[in-house]
């Protein structure tokens, strides 16, 4: 990962201006051991039994049984999201480079944080089927949305959706569109830290109306994921 690298100046003003709030008065982490730990945990054996353990007694109180998330608490599905952005997600978390109250207390616990049940448990949930009919917008700017993510977005994400492993890059498909909206605003005013300043600037020029319109899009996004290590022989996919 080399996002730190492009935005050094930004992100060490933004990182100061940030710390008091993320982190109450702790130092935030080096990028470079944030790296680290995403690296090592990548690197290690996953055991999705284990994860799967941990995910039961830690989070499906939130996320929900089958990691379906909840619209309603603006809380993600996790299930089928790409193992190397749930593993920075859940670094990013216990390193104080993403907002969140709820996660921070989740990975403050001895068994959660640490790069072993990272593994585990973002292998666990990549395992998982994919949300069939997460909560959408009303369908009033579909083309809109279409057009924006299609132009703007899909170099990244891809044109289905799905992301990318190698850039650790989400899927943003099978996601409640409350969720989405909320964080294309609060990726825009820095609430991750550990994220390419291109990004910010991206969903930060979206005025409303644009944001809610490709958040409507993507959460109607429905049919086969184009992705060939999971693919089936007849085309579909196992999520
Ligand atoms: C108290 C409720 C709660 C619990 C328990 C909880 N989470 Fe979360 N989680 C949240 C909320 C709320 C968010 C959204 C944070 C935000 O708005 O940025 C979230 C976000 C996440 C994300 C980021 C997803 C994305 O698409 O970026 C991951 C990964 C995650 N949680 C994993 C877990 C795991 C794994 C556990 C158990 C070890 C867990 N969570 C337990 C509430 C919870
Ligand atoms: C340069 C590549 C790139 C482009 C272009 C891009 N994204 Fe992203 N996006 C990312 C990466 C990388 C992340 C994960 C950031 C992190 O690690 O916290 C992300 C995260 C997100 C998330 C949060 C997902 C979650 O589960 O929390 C949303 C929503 C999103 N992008 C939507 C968009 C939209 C809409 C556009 C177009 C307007 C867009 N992105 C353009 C790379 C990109």
């Amino acid at each position: 990962m080399a996002t730190h690298s492009r935005m050094p100046v930004l992100r060490l003003v933004v990182a100061s201006a940030l710390i008091a709030v993320l982190a109450g008065g702790t130092a935030v982490a080096s990028p470079e051991s944030v790296d680290e730990k995403v690296r090592n945990a990548l690197q290690l054996d996953q055991n999705t039994e284990r994860g799967a353990t941990l995910y039961a007694k830690h989070c499906a109180e939130c996320h929900g049984p089958r990691a379906l998330g909840s619209a309603s608490r603006v809380i993600p599905a996790l299930a089928g999201q790409r193992r190397a952005y749930l593993v920075k997600q859940l670094t990013d978390f216990s390193e104080l480079e993403r907002a969140s109250r709820e996660m921070h207390s989740v990975v403050a616990k001895p068994e959660l944080g640490n790069e072993q049940a990272w593994a585990d448990l973002a292998g666990f949930l990549n395992s998982l089927p994919r949300a069939s009919f997460p909560q959408t917008g009303d369908g009033r700017d579909l083309e809109l949305g279409e057009a924006i993510f299609q132009e703007q977005c899909a170099s990244c994400h891809q044109d289905d959706g799905r992301g990318d492993d190698d850039g650790f890059i989400p899927s943003v498909r099978d996601q409640h569109y409350s969720y989405l909206v909320r964080q294309m605003r609060t990726i825009a005013s820095w609430h991750r830290l550990n994220v390419d300043a291109d990004l910010v600037r991206y969903l930060d020029s979206l005025d409303t109306d644009e944001a809610t319109a490709v958040a409507d899009y993507l959460s109607r996004m429905r049919g086969p994921i184009q992705d060939h290590d999971r693919m089936n022989s007849d085309g579909t996919t196992n999520n």
